[in-house]
């Protein structure tokens, strides 16, 4: 939900800082902040606004010193301002914390070190950070020591980075449930929320795991768990993408970048994974769970947002080409409900593209709880979910920086029909259906590129509708799902109001509000229930309303009942969401554009939702 970096070692640590806040904005950016230290004394420089309001307020001021700490904020607690930006300090300004994460008992804290005379600047939680530090250290402890004994009372999670005047060439870093890596370079480390920040310097990472406390200055660092104060030796891990890909190249934005390359996406997604002269799918990340999956009677797909989308697709694959019982829930419901499962026979998929986002990461918890086998397709590798997972397989689309997910939704796709052909095969599944599913598989990054191709015409269509204030999208089976994906994308970005719904379902109520002015997007392939939709669209057309329709590549048909028609290629009914999702992107991408909307940072969200 928020970014943190920290850079110490033998160069200008601003414009380290300053370049990882950049890469970091898409995890939150409604304030940003840094502090940077020269021997005894520190600079801090905060604002509201986006990290372009921090490097102008620093402007030509000259901010010297091989270590600091910044933060780029997506608020918890706390309007976005000044005052509640981080780094926090306590009253001496001796501490200073950057936190990604909530302290749930920041209250009862806050009201002890206020009984102790401590004043607060902020209403942020994470100020009794600095404060609580500081205490430790007046009593004589050392800083790694005083932010150890701070982080124990401390109930709720966070990524912190800790720099103090009076100890330094140090920073102090600790996790627990918000992301931390620590990037080696030569002589001088970052360390950050996300490779993103880190990738331009190293691609050597050590990945910070939960109750860890690292040690860091400009010769090396120390890493020991938190409780018993034991010293971890930590295994290094290798970036897997360049610092390109991290780049927005000749595209205005990354959405429109991660939308483009979602046919290269898709490959890297099957890259390795299909054996088509067996109708088999490779997943090496199952490899050690495979008798588990073969004796499943029932999976449970948890997810949010977009990637709960594609675990409504996945619940059409698995049950009609894997024949295996399926259920879907939203990860912030599943945490709390009374679920019954049989860990015997049944499983938990949770899909996330950050691996980071903290409901999905609850629903995993829960499911380890009840001793249930834990499964993840995630796309950032390394991450929280990732590892808390029995087994998973990653994505491998690279890093996806726009706000409004793309390439993971078509890749969780490619996946979830990678596992339908895997469980599918275990089961009553032919050697002819997994060859028909894996040879429609390989076919896609083609189609794909037609539909893209489309790009033009789809930005003509997105003119007329600007003014439009509301829509709403229909699809059936595989496709209703992408109706609340394309419903999703468009009001997230474009801020206009946009709703998803079964087509089936439009006779029940939706239909009242349909007139010239409320338009439909209806997702209208050529499949099984083809002649239910067309019905559909008659019975809005009787009530003027205005229809866009995705339709199969030569329908005539249709072209009478819609005033646009975008049309799609043909493909196995399955795969048909990873072809008819597109259009939907690049409209919606169009519309938030021509509203001059900031597409890759919408308001009020984050990329990453790593807090409840
Ligand atoms: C989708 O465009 C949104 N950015 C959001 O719904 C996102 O899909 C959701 O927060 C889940 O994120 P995850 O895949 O990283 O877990």
């Amino acid at each position: 939900m928020c970014g943190i970096v920290g850079y110490i070692g033998n160069r200008q640590a601003y414009p380290i800082l300053l370049d990882g806040l950049r890469r970091l904005e898409y995890r939150g950016y409604d304030s940003a902040g840094l502090v940077v230290e020269k021997g005894n004394t520190v600079t801090r420089v905060r604002v509201q606004g986006k990290v372009a309001e921090l490097a102008k307020k620093v402007g030509a001021q000259v901010l010297e010193g091989f270590c600091g700490i910044a933060h780029t904020r997506w608020a918890t607690h706390g309007v976005p301002g000044e005052v509640n930006a981080h780094p926090h300090c306590d009253e001496e300004q001796d501490v200073f914390v950057v936190h990604n994460g909530i302290v749930e008992n920041h209250e009862l804290i806050k009201r002890e070190l206020q009984q102790e005379g401590c004043k607060f600047a902020s209403e942020t939680d994470t100020e009794v950070i600095p404060h609580l530090i500081k205490k430790f250290l007046t009593e004589g402890a050392s800083l790694e020591v005083a932010v150890g004994k701070a982080l124990k009372l401390i109930k709720g999670t966070y990524a912190v980075l800790v720099i103090a005047k009076s100890d330094p060439g140090k920073i102090v870093a600790a996790r627990q449930s918000s992301p931390l890596r620590l990037g080696i370079a030569e002589k001088e480390f970052i360390i950050a929320s996300d490779p993103s920040a880190i990738v331009s310097h190293t691609k050597k990472i050590i990945t910070l795991a939960d109750g860890e406390l690292a040690v860091i200055n400009k010769d090396g660092y120390v890493i020991s768990e938190l409780q018993s104060d034991t010293i971890i030796d930590k295994k290094l891990e290798e970036i897997e993408w360049d610092m390109s890909e991290a780049e927005k190249g000749e595209y205005e934005h990354f959405m429109l970048k991660e939308i483009f390359e979602q046919p290269e996406a898709v490959k890297n997604s099957l890259r390795g994974r299909l054996l088509f002269d067996e109708g088999m799918a490779v997943l090496g990340g199952l490899k050690q769970v495979e008798d588990k999956l073969r004796k499943l009677k029932r999976l449970h797909l948890i997810a949010c947002g977009t990637a709960y989308h594609a675990a409504l697709v996945g619940e059409y694959m698995l049950e009609e080409y894997a024949g295996l019982s399926t259920e879907v829930c939203v990860a912030s419901e599943f945490r709390y409900r009374k679920t019954i499962l049989d860990p015997e026979t049944e499983a938990v998929l949770v899909l996330s593209q950050s691996g980071e986002t903290a409901d999905t990461l609850a629903a995993v918890k829960e499911a380890k709880q009840k001793g249930v086998l834990t499964l993840g397709i995630v796309n950032a590798v390394g991450s929280t979910i990732a590892q808390e997972t029995d087994a998973g397989v990653y994505n491998h689309v690279g890093p996806e920086i726009g706000v409004a997910s793309t390439k993971a939704f078509t890749s969780q796709l490619t996946v979830l029909a990678l596992l339908t052909i895997f469980l599918g095969r275990q089961r009553d599944m032919s050697l002819v259906m997994g060859k028909r599913i894996a040879e429609e598989l390989r076919a896609l990054p083609v189609k794909l590129e037609k539909v893209l191709a489309q790009s033009e015409r789809i930005r003509e269509i997105a003119q007329y509708y600007i003014k439009t204030t509301n829509f709403y999208y229909i699809g059936r089976k595989y496709n209703f799902p992408v109706a609340l994906e394309g419903a999703l994308k468009l009001k997230e970005i474009s801020y206009i109001h946009a709703e998803g719904g079964p087509a089936g379902e439009l006779k029940h109520g939706p239909l009242a509000m349909i007139d010239k002015n409320f338009p439909i997007m209806a997702i209208v392939p050529q499949d099984s229930v083809y002649e239910k939709n067309l019905s559909n669209l008659a019975e809005v057309k009787a009530r003027n309303g205005r229809i866009i329709v995705l339709a199969t590549e030569g329908d005539s048909e249709i072209t009478k009942l819609a005033e646009e028609v975008i049309f799609i290629p043909k493909t196995l009914e399955m795969l048909t969401p990873i072809l008819s999702v597109i259009p939907l992107q690049l409209f919606a991408y169009y519309v938030a554009v021509l509203l001059s909307k900031d597409v890759d940072k919408p308001r009020n969200l984050a990329k990453s939702v790593t807090v409840e």
